[in-house]
């Protein structure tokens, strides 16, 4: 089976066979990346340009493994090194990175719909690495195979997600995939940071850290977005952890083998407790390592390959 898609834009526009496709294309890359010699030919001659217009440790370093583990050759270009610091648009930015013919180019932007924008204007592929509250299609999809890996289902599964599910477009691309993967996805936080009318979205939402993560099989704590956050949604970072910090007093409501999640960067001891972070429930690190597979199958799978 192949991607039909030019672009990946959001889970919202993933069936359920196109992410059971990326996921086990991604399960068949995770080999490479254990090799004493981490390469192989599948894109030599690829061109892919990652376009990070926001700071980014995992997504971007990950999309460049990927395309090196994949021989594509990777080019990185950010914000402040870029002509973007002298005026110039994302249009034109588009539009001159187009003439010089890459394959793919993965783009990380502020604004939402940045992405969308850029795949009418080019002829390459576009794949969306976080458009301001709106998606990380990718992030969703690497979380997803962690959760297949650990727990050999997504379907029936009871997933919390608390934090600011507002500001967050790991909340939003999480909710379409996990919802349409038959999950049960529960949301919980501060009302300031729920948006109106979540619960369209075929999610309980709760108030209390409690009542979403009880029988939780999976949690996942959001990061308190400092960048994001320019209203008074919360009095203080003492007064949110207080009430809505995954602790070891909480995670004893989920089931004994919950799994913790975190997209990173994590804010210890605002969101989520370090012995948390850091415990045997967590596999906040084997969602980095599922990145890099991720990315690599959807690269692949972009550039005409077949599952
Ligand atoms: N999860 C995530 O998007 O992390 P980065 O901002 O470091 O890429």
């Amino acid at each position: 089976m192949r991607l039909t898609k030019k672009d990946l834009l959001g889970i919202k526009d993933l069936s359920v066979d196109e992410i059971n496709l990326i996921l086990e294309t991604a399960e068949s890359f995770i080999e490479v990346s254990t090799r004493e010699i981490k390469k192989v030919p599948t894109l030599r001659g690829k061109t892919v340009i990652n376009l990070f217009m926001e700071p980014s440790t995992r997504t971007r370093t990950s999309f460049e493994i990927a395309g090196k583990r994949l021989s594509a050759d990777t080019i990185n270009i950010s914000a402040s090194t870029s002509s973007v610091v002298k005026g110039e648009t994302l249009i034109d930015t588009a539009r001159n990175l187009e003439a010089m013919n890459p394959d793919v180019i993965v783009l990380r932007h502020s604004a939402s719909g940045a992405p969308h924008l850029l795949a009418r204007l080019v002829k390459q592929s576009i794949i969306n690495a976080g458009d301001g509250a709106h998606e990380h299609p990718t992030q969703a999809l690497l979380d997803m195979m962690t959760i297949k890996a650990r727990k050999g289902r997504i379907a029936g599964l009871k997933v919390a997600i608390v934090g600011d599910i507002a500001h967050s477009r790991v909340a939003r691309s999480n909710i379409y995939g996990l919802t349409r993967m038959g999950a049960q996805v529960a949301v919980a936080g501060p009302a300031t940071m729920l948006p109106r009318a979540i619960e369209q979205m075929g999610v309980t939402v709760h108030y209390r850290i409690e009542d979403a993560v009880r029988g939780a099989d999976i949690i996942m704590m959001l990061r308190i977005q400092m960048e994001r956050e320019n209203q008074n949604v919360f009095p203080s970072l003492r007064e949110y952890a207080k009430y809505f910090c995954l602790n070891r007093k909480n995670i004893r409501l989920a089931k004994d083998d919950v799994l913790v999640m975190h997209p990173g960067p994590i804010n210890r001891g605002v969101e989520i407790a370090p012995d948390i972070a850091d415990g045997p429930a967590s596999v906040i690190l084997e969602q980095v390592t599922n990145g890099v597979a991720v990315r690599m199958a959807l690269l692949y799978l972009l550039s005409g390959g077949r599952s």
